[in-house]
């Protein structure tokens, strides 16, 4: 399977839009509302262009057979900027197929080897349960579950802590 992550542009709108204007996806992320019309997915994808640019923030377009399918990314950095949080989602049509954990190994190494990173760290709603699965195929550990009040819905939700750590070493502080 060929999968590619390369800087996402604004002449990306439309593929991206149609990723992230699906309830099931959106549902799993914060920051994403549904619908999402158009004009909100370029000023969406122009805040990731955007941050992308300042540094610190690295979200990538996840390219599969020449085709926008997803996002994956590193961003909230920890004080020290040795712990980044990873995030990651891919259009529905694609789901399945292992293009996430493709994804995920990719930017893991990047973070590890060319941020030398120590730690990895993600969370994932108790029942996204592919999500999960994602994690722990790329060798994740489960840290701790902690129930959260979500934002949007209101709704009580069991969050699970996962982290990876670079047993090559990042550097220390
Ligand atoms: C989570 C997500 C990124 C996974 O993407 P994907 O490309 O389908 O993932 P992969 O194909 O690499 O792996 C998914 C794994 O979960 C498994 N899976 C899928 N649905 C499942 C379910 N309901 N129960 C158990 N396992 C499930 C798949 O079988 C696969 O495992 P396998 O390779 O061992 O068969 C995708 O579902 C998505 O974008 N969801 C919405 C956004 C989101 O949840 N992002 C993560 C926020 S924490």
């Amino acid at each position: 399977m060929k999968i590619k992550l390369k800087l996402p542009k604004i002449s990306d709108t439309k593929e991206f839009r149609e990723i992230f204007n699906d309830k099931e996806v959106g549902k799993q992320l914060s920051g994403y509302k549904y619908p999402l019309h158009f004009s909100e997915a370029k000023k969406k994808l122009q805040e990731i262009i955007t941050q992308n640019k300042k540094g610190d923030y690295y979200e990538f377009a996840i390219i599969y057979n020449n085709k926008f399918v997803g996002l994956v990314c590193l961003g909230k950095p920890s004080k020290d900027k040795k712990i980044f949080t990873l995030g990651y989602a891919v259009g529905r049509k694609y789901w399945n197929k292992g293009i996430a954990t493709k994804s995920v190994k990719k930017i893991v190494n990047f973070g590890f080897s060319k941020l030398k990173l120590n730690k990895i760290v993600a969370d994932n709603d108790e029942d996204n349960l592919a999500s999960a699965k994602v994690l722990e195929k790329n060798g994740f550990k489960f840290v701790k579950r902690v129930e959260k009040k979500r934002r949007k819905t209101d709704k009580k939700v069991r969050v699970l802590f996962w982290e990876k750590k670079n047993l090559k070493g990042g550097t220390s502080t």
